[in-house]
């Protein structure tokens, strides 16, 4: 029903402004505040991110809610609230922890993501999926990035709303994030009527190599060109901009990002010792298999000779191991 999506938007802009308000203007909301300038996170960037703190209560948003006349039966479906189980009444779902608008393509605040603000379990709350809310649709700041996107000519996708927003003071306006969850189908169509180039540059760690694996994919198979930014140590675009500053993060992740080939030889490489027969072996036969599965002649063709040139070896021999790999592939 629109009328009960509106009245749960307009409480989703309503509470975004107070959870705002108490981060930035409160003796309450100084050690949330504390905490983001501590993570490098500037006033300005924290206004245009309209980051705010749900206070240490059982009752701030029900209160503040039914004060102003909201269905508190229609503020549970919209997420906000939790009925409690024995007898009547609700209490607040989103309890001391950074609040993170989540902002659907238009611009309507339609779901929070809260933080700890320190360590702990679970580390980021979020919104239930709600009329209003869907996860598998919505990418983190595709609303402000949008514009960017189309100037650029390109994406930049991130693991987390915190390397967004890192991203974006780092002056990337054009960086989006998924909700902690895998990118769906509908993600990568929703970036593909948009853009022809996303850049994937999610955390360093093995799950976030693994992720890029998967998102790779989607977005190929949704006609996106794909590119890789990788970083080292293990660390997420947040820590490393932190560590090495803005233009580093330019510079050498996003600047440089590669082919998704590029990264899946790199990818291959790990571990190997290609000095080793064996391990050679192993790697080409790696690297055919990912070829046979390109659909461009001439991609096989190009990948063929850089093979055939780093090992030393004729092109017929890789072509004929590659037609075996496109033959097993029914
Ligand atoms: P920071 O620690 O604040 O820098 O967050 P992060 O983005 O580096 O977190 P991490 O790399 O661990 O996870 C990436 C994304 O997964 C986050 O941005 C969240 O969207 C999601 N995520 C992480 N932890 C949780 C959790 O405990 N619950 C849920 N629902 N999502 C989470
Ligand atoms: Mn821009
Ligand atoms: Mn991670
Ligand atoms: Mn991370
Ligand atoms: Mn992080």
């Amino acid at each position: 029903d629109t009328g009960e999506t509106k009245i749960m938007v307009e409480a989703h802009e309503l509470l975004k402004k107070f959870y705002h308000h108490l981060l930035v203007n409160t003796k309450e909301g100084q050690e949330a505040f504390d905490y983001l300038q501590a993570r490098g996170w500037t006033r300005e960037i924290i206004d245009q991110f309209e980051i705010g703190y749900a206070p240490d209560s059982w009752d701030f948003a029900v209160k503040l809610l039914s004060g102003r006349g909201f269905s508190l039966e229609l503020m549970e479906k919209a997420g906000l609230i939790i009925r409690k189980e024995n007898g009547g009444g609700y209490f607040d779902r989103f309890r001391h922890r950074i609040m993170f608008p989540i902002h659907n393509h238009h611009g309507d605040a339609v779901g929070f993501s809260g933080r700890l603000l320190g360590e702990g379990q679970p580390k980021y709350l979020n919104s239930p999926e709600t009329p209003i809310f869907h996860k598998g649709k919505i990418l983190y700041n595709f609303h402000q990035a949008r514009l960017h996107i189309r100037k650029h000519q390109e994406a930049i996708l991130l693991e987390g709303f915190a390397d967004v927003v890192s991203a974006v003071q780092a002056g990337i306006a054009h960086s989006v994030a998924t909700m902690g969850t895998a990118l769906t189908e509908e993600h990568a169509r929703i970036l593909r009527r948009n853009v022809d180039t996303v850049i994937i540059c999610y955390d360093g760690d093995a799950s976030g190599i693994e992720a890029t694996f998967r998102a790779a994919e989607l977005l190929a198979d949704a006609g996106c060109h794909v590119k890789i930014a990788t970083i080292p140590d293990g660390l997420d675009p947040d820590e490393y901009i932190k560590k090495y500053g803005s233009d580093r993060f330019r510079r050498d992740i996003i600047d440089a990002s590669s082919s998704l080939m590029a990264f899946k030889m790199m990818y291959f490489r790990k571990g190997k010792n290609l000095q080793n027969e064996n391990d050679k072996i192993r790697y080409i036969e790696e690297v055919l298999q990912e070829i046979s599965k390109l659909s461009n002649p001439i991609e096989w063709d190009y990948y063929l000779r850089q093979l055939a040139d780093e090992f030393s070896l004729s092109l017929s021999a890789l072509q004929e191991q590659l037609n075996r790999h496109r033959n097993n592939k029914t």
